[in-house]
């Protein structure tokens, strides 16, 4: 330790301290100043005397304390410590200082006005002539850095135990959605894993019921005799914890004096409202109650909120999977004039036709394909008029041509989709659409209707039908191919088949469809290949 040195140099030739600063030899006023400048706590005890009072300290102790120095001098300097002072470190300075070694510890002292901060001390012995005539301590604030320690120990124990709580509760809950079948297995499934679980005693989960302008639990766990009644939330109640969570899609926490209100039953401390949402869709709520009101914290709300999320994608999946498999589908057909929709406000601005042919669906940026029967510098002048298009590329020329618009905002098709419904149709022309969609019987129509009313409120529905479907098992082969590309891959096959690259007379040319990608030949003809190859190994393969 070179400065402690140095500074027992100074001090051996700065005599013995037995009196406080004034009497420092001659010469030695620099080194003194020094000392008494020092950005560090300095101070100086004489052994000799009884119980090694302090016969020195400079500024820097001062302010570090609060103390002024005739309080102190004359005093041993344990009068810092206090209530918490940990008695280890102090038994290890004692040891140090009778052994006549140095020694550096960390301990809370106490400020003259009470208050605590973290002293890192090191105390050295200052020889002359084979003895130990002073000691010298150099005292440094260090709370900063010990919160700041400490605070990083308790973020990485509660990441821990976040990630242990990861691994378990949401673990299991995915287990049991993955070989959950149908959407009431998952319901019952999630609420016995959570109810399960040593932080809770009760879970239901629960969507909204039209019909009864209600929130009704579809299963629950973890408690005799209760009745869905008894659970059930009016939707009115706009401020009821419940509700709210599902109008937002936010997560709701209530506290242990709110739950009263909330619970049918006593015993519960907090408890947990969470949105199941996937994407654009709410499907419903998970709630969960707890005996213990410190349960509920930051670290356990981020697991309830992933579990939310999980529950909630399975429950998309489920009705995604119940179209493909379904006999029976519904088709509606709506016609809007809303201009929000972008293909609504084009085709108000072109004289002619826009036909739908496509999305290609997890793109980053939604992207849907429409032919228009429009002159194309027609259609990409009156598309940088419409708000919401990000971007157009053509394929093709003249009328008929192919477009592909990148748009801020999934219009319609993204939504449906989520919800297990695809768009089989939409023509605009004079800025009215019709859209036809598809969706699985049982699906929750009336629920998908007033969603889409409530974005675009003119929409009406112009025709019902529910038709049987053949089972060809056509939808399967599609969803399986398409699980397996990649979102280029999908983009350049969409395109080069809309665009009409494998009709007879071609009308494009490879180079034309890798320009509107913004990619090289090569880098198309890679996609498209990647994705021909995939088509055929799902078809001749399996
Ligand atoms: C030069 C010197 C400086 C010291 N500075 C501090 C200090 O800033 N804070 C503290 O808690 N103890 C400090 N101590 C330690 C106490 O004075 C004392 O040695 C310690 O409490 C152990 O002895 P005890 O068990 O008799 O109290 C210092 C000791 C010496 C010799």
């Amino acid at each position: 330790m070179g400065a402690t040195r140095r500074l027992i140099r100074v001090a051996d030739r700065g005599v013995r301290m037995a009196a406080p600063s004034d009497d420092v030899a001659p010469g030695s006023d620099v080194k003194l100043r020094a000392l008494d400048e020092a950005p560090v706590g300095v101070t100086i005890t004489d052994p000799d005397r009884p119980d090694n009072p302090l016969v020195y300290v400079n500024d820097a102790f001062e302010e570090i304390t609060g103390y002024d120095r005739d309080e102190v001098v004359g005093r041993n300097c344990r009068f810092l410590q206090g209530p918490d002072t940990d008695a280890d470190a102090v038994a290890e300075l004692r040891e140090g200082i009778d052994a006549r070694e140095s020694v550096v510890v960390e301990l809370l002292n106490y400020r003259k006005d009470g208050e605590a901060f973290w002293n890192e001390v090191k105390v050295a012995p200052l020889w002359n002539d084979g003895e130990v005539t002073n000691y010298v301590g150099f005292q440094t604030d260090v709370t900063a850095r010990v919160r700041a320690e400490r605070e990083v120990r308790e973020d990485r124990a509660s990441l821990e135990h976040l990630v242990d709580r990861l691994d378990g509760l949401l673990g299991d809950v995915t287990e049991v959605v993955v070989n959950a079948n149908g959407r009431d297995e998952v319901a019952v499934g999630v609420c016995e894993r959570l109810a399960a679980a040593d932080t809770y005693s009760f879970a239901w989960l629960g969507d909204v019921d039209r019909a009864a302008s209600e929130v009704r639990p579809r299963a629950w766990h973890g408690r005799d005799g209760v009745d869905a009644d008894a659970l059930a939330v009016p939707t009115e109640r706009t401020d009821h914890p419940i509700v709210r969570a599902i109008r937002t899609g936010e997560f709701q926490h209530v506290t242990a004096a709110e739950a009263a209100g909330v619970v049918p039953f006593g015993g519960v401390s907090g408890v947990a409202a969470i949105p199941l949402t996937y994407r654009s869709t709410t499907y419903g709520v998970l709630v969960v109650y707890t005996p213990d009101p410190a349960a509920l914290n930051d670290v356990e709300a981020t697991v309830l909120e992933s579990l939310g999320r999980t529950v909630a994608t399975a429950l998309s999946a489920n009705e995604s999977r119940r179209l493909i498999a379904a006999d029976q589908i519904v088709t509606l057909a709506l016609e809007t004039e809303d201009r929000s929709l972008f293909f609504v406000d084009l085709s108000a601005r072109l004289d002619g036709e826009l036909d739908y042919r496509g999305a290609v669906s997890r793109a980053s940026t939604p992207t849907l394909f429409f032919a228009a029967d429009a002159p194309t510098k027609d259609v990409l002048a009156a598309a940088e008029a419409v708000p919401g298009v990000d971007g157009v590329d053509v394929v093709g020329d003249g009328n008929g041509a192919l477009f592909e618009f990148r748009v801020s905002e999934e219009s319609l098709v993204g939504p449906l989709a989520d919800r297990g419904g695809r768009v089989r149709e939409i023509s605009a022309r004079n800025g009215r659409a019709r859209i036809e969609v598809d969706l699985p019987a049982g699906a929750d129509t009336r629920g998908i209707v007033e969603g889409i009313q409530e974005r675009y409120p003119d929409a009406e529905v112009v025709r019902y039908r529910e038709r049987e479907r053949p089972p060809t098992g056509e939808d399967e082969f599609a969803a399986a191919v398409e699980d397996r590309l990649t979102e280029r891959q999908s983009t350049a096959l969409q395109k080069a088949y809309f665009a009409g690259y494998y009709d007879a007379n071609r009308r494009v040319t490879g180079a034309d469809l890798a320009e509107s990608m913004g990619i090289s030949r090569a880098t198309f003809h890679q996609h498209l290949r990647a994705a021909e190859r995939k088509v055929f190994a799902a078809l001749l393969d399996e």
